[in-house]
């Protein structure tokens, strides 16, 4: 069982996906938990005000601190094993390679204890399976908004994880992406076993083949003699031979 606790003042940008199609399903079948943290009520004052703006000057508003200290506590007090991650476009790259170890608990290592781990849980990494899941994870994910965040919030940060190299307006689509790329990869979620491992990423940078399915001839378009001969052994070369690799750029 994986839980994510999303903290976020847009709970309500978040909760439609997450009731949706496989991130339900997970749910449903007691794999996967989704809870929402709203961070206005830690807000400060008769607005509940979670911002402020930035010593020295600047534009915008940043998250203070007193509200998110406050709201990552409520959870912790409940379950201080829980990790934080906090989503920025200054974190390190998330990539299919960090949701399998975020899925297997891996990730949930990286804790103060076990910083020295990191390097490795962040560099080689598992290999396609990784460790057996660890019996209930739970991820804290931490959605600013506004311009940024007080640099002290930090402090209570396990992951920085960043999407990409461009900026978004809040950490509630980074939230959706890495939640989604976890949890279908807990054993069970996805209909076939073998669908996470065979498909697109799984193998380093392997790509998934081209796939076709009825009919055989659509407008002209015909599907490659070769997937409609029965021939297995011919197939699997034909896919192996056919597996684009990732761009990085
Ligand atoms: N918040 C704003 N931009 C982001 C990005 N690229 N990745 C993660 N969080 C973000």
């Amino acid at each position: 069982m994986i839980k994510f606790t999303i903290i976020t003042l847009f709970q309500e940008a978040i909760e439609p996906y997450l009731k949706t199609s496989m991130m339900w399903k997970a749910v449903d079948k007691g794999l996967a938990e989704f809870d929402f943290v709203n961070l206005r009520d830690f807000g400060l004052g008769p607005h509940k005000s979670v911002d402020d703006t930035p010593y020295g000057g600047g534009d915008g508003m940043l998250l203070r601190c007193e509200p998110v200290f406050a709201a990552i506590e409520s959870v912790k007090e409940k379950d201080p094993s829980a990790k934080v991650i906090l989503p920025t476009p200054v974190g390190e790259i998330w990539t299919q390679e960090k949701a399998r170890m975020f899925a297997s608990g891996l990730g949930a290592l990286r804790s103060a204890a076990a910083r020295e781990l990191a390097p490795a849980a962040h560099g080689d990494g598992p290999d396609g399976r990784g460790p057996k899941p660890d019996a209930n994870i739970h991820y804290i994910i931490l959605c600013p908004h506004y311009e940024g965040y007080d640099e002290r919030i930090l402090s209570l940060v396990d992951y920085k994880i960043s999407l990409g190299k461009y900026v978004l307006t809040g950490g509630e689509l980074p939230a959706l992406i890495i939640i989604d790329s976890v949890v279908r990869l807990i054993p069970g979620v996805l209909g076939g076993e073998q669908s996470a491992e065979i498909e697109s990423f799984s193998d380093g940078d392997n790509l998934e083949y081209p796939q076709y399915t009825k009919p055989a001839d659509f407008r002209g378009m015909k599907v490659p003699d070769i997937l409609l001969s029965g021939n297995h052994g011919e197939i699997a070369k034909w896919r192996a031979d056919h597996s684009g690799k990732v761009k990085n750029n």
